[in-house]
């Protein structure tokens, strides 16, 4: 198969990876792509939410696969433009996409459907928001209802607090994403875990769950940022974890699209609080997450290529694939500053030198002359694989260290969290 990944960050690179060492991969391509990428394959000149140009390099390029890295190519449709062409696709159309691009879609898809989920209420104006927070029990997580990369979700500790966060957005006309719709939502306490499905339009399979770090700093201090680190397998949640959330939130979720009509295809990353109550659905995604990628793919072997496009093509073959028993841990290495600036960075070292369970993957990066130039934020992803959590995460910060130490050799450094991982067992 020739294969397309659609994106640029460390998620694609790890997906890219990965796809190029399946048997049934004879060669890929990415769009726009990064310096990992690059270095496997070509990368097309060509902005991930451009389904039209896609769809005809795809054409162009006789490409079987193509698989939908970031959220911002679904919900511009490039799967329902690919899928036009006949181009075989592994990613949701943008109406199932609403998932995650609409937040108030997403809570009342699950309020209709009966997903265990967090209470929420919708909001359109700061009057009503004011005088629903009155009477707020306990704390409050206030939502933009559009995409905003991260920036529009924010946890606070009681209504007070949340008032202030409402009137900013509203006061000021800068609701994140745009638009006026908001939701006010019950804070859940619990562990918080990635749980990722696949589905094929008319089955959905658990496959992976990995938890991620979101806060900036170690003991999850400072600002919310994309995410610092993961681990997989989440070895302290329950042992029939999947068999739970294929029952609790898969069966329903399925039932449900079928109900409205969507075929779904594609990874339904389901965010979780593992709450008394048992799961409680925070969030639905509608692709792979980053960082929990980059730990998943280190731990996936047999024909990864395969099994998203038996998923494309509408027949999920399970047996084709599978996660190993090993765990994995990654470490994102950012740029100073990281979320509040992104500090550009020149001349980096392509690759470097690790022990054979650890990798590096690129986020957005360009590969010129033999060397890596990076705008900043989250610049790479270093993922270590062992048969436990702590020797992967032993692992993985040994491959930091050696990745520091040839960075300093060029004259710059990264930042990361020292924490990732850390008293798991
Ligand atoms: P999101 O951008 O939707 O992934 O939300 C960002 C983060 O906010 C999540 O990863 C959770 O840590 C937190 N969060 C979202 N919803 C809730 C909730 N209902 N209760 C507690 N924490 C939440
Ligand atoms: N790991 C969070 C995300 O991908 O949205």
């Amino acid at each position: 198969m020739r294969i397309l990944v659609v994106g640029n960050g460390a998620r694609e690179d790890a997906l890219s990876w990965r796809l190029a060492q399946s048997p049934s991969c004879s060669a890929i391509f990415a769009a726009p792509g990064n310096a990992g990428t690059a270095s496997r394959g070509e990368n097309w000149d060509c902005p991930a939410t451009n389904g039209k140009k896609l769809a005809h390099l795809c054409v162009d390029n006789n490409i079987d696969l193509v698989v939908l890295g970031p959220e911002t190519a679904i919900a511009a449709g490039v799967a329902d433009q690919l899928r036009e062409r006949g181009i075989v696709t592994f990613g949701p159309s943008r109406s199932s996409g609403r998932l995650e691009s609409s937040k108030i879609f997403s809570k009342k898809f699950m309020e209709r459907h009966g997903v265990p989920t967090a209470n929420a209420v919708v909001m359109h104006t700061l009057e009503t928001a004011l005088k629903a927070l009155e009477a707020w029990p306990g704390g409050c997580v206030v939502k933009a209802d559009g995409l905003a990369a991260g920036k529009g979700v924010v946890v606070t500790e009681d209504a007070l607090t949340a008032r202030a966060v409402v009137t900013d957005w509203y006061a000021n006309n800068r609701v994140p994403g745009g638009g006026t719709g908001v939701l006010l939502e019950e804070k859940l306490a619990g562990r918080e875990v990635s749980m990722f499905a696949l589905c094929d339009g008319r089955a959905m399979l658990p496959f992976a769950a990995a938890c991620d770090y979101k806060r900036a700093g170690d003991g999850d201090t400072g600002p919310n940022t994309g995410g610092m680190g993961a681990y997989s397998p989440p070895s302290e949640l329950p042992k029939d974890m999947f068999d739970q959330v294929r029952e609790k939130i898969l069966a329903p979720v399925l039932r449900g699209l079928l109900a409205e009509g969507e075929t779904y295809v594609g990874v339904l990353y389901c965010g979780l609080m593992w709450t008394e109550r048992g799961p409680q659905v925070i969030e639905f995604n509608v692709r792979f997450g980053d960082p929990e990628t980059q730990v998943l793919m280190p731990l996936m072997s047999g024909d990864f290529a395969q099994l998203l496009k038996s998923c494309a093509d509408g027949a999920i073959d399970a047996s084709v694939a599978r996660l190993s028993q090993q765990s994995c841990v990654g470490v994102v290495l950012a740029s100073d500053g990281y979320p509040k600036t992104s500090t550009p960075l020149a001349g980096l070292p392509a690759t470097f030198e690790l022990e054979e369970n650890s990798q590096a993957f690129w986020g957005g990066s360009v590969l010129r002359d033999g060397k890596v130039d990076v705008n900043g934020g989250r610049v790479l992803t270093v993922a270590a694989t062992g048969p436990t959590v702590p020797s992967a995460r032993a692992s993985a910060y040994d491959a930091v260290r050696k990745i520091a130490e040839q960075l300093d050799k060029a004259g710059a450094s990264l930042t990361h969290r020292t924490d990732i991982a850390k008293d798991i067992p």
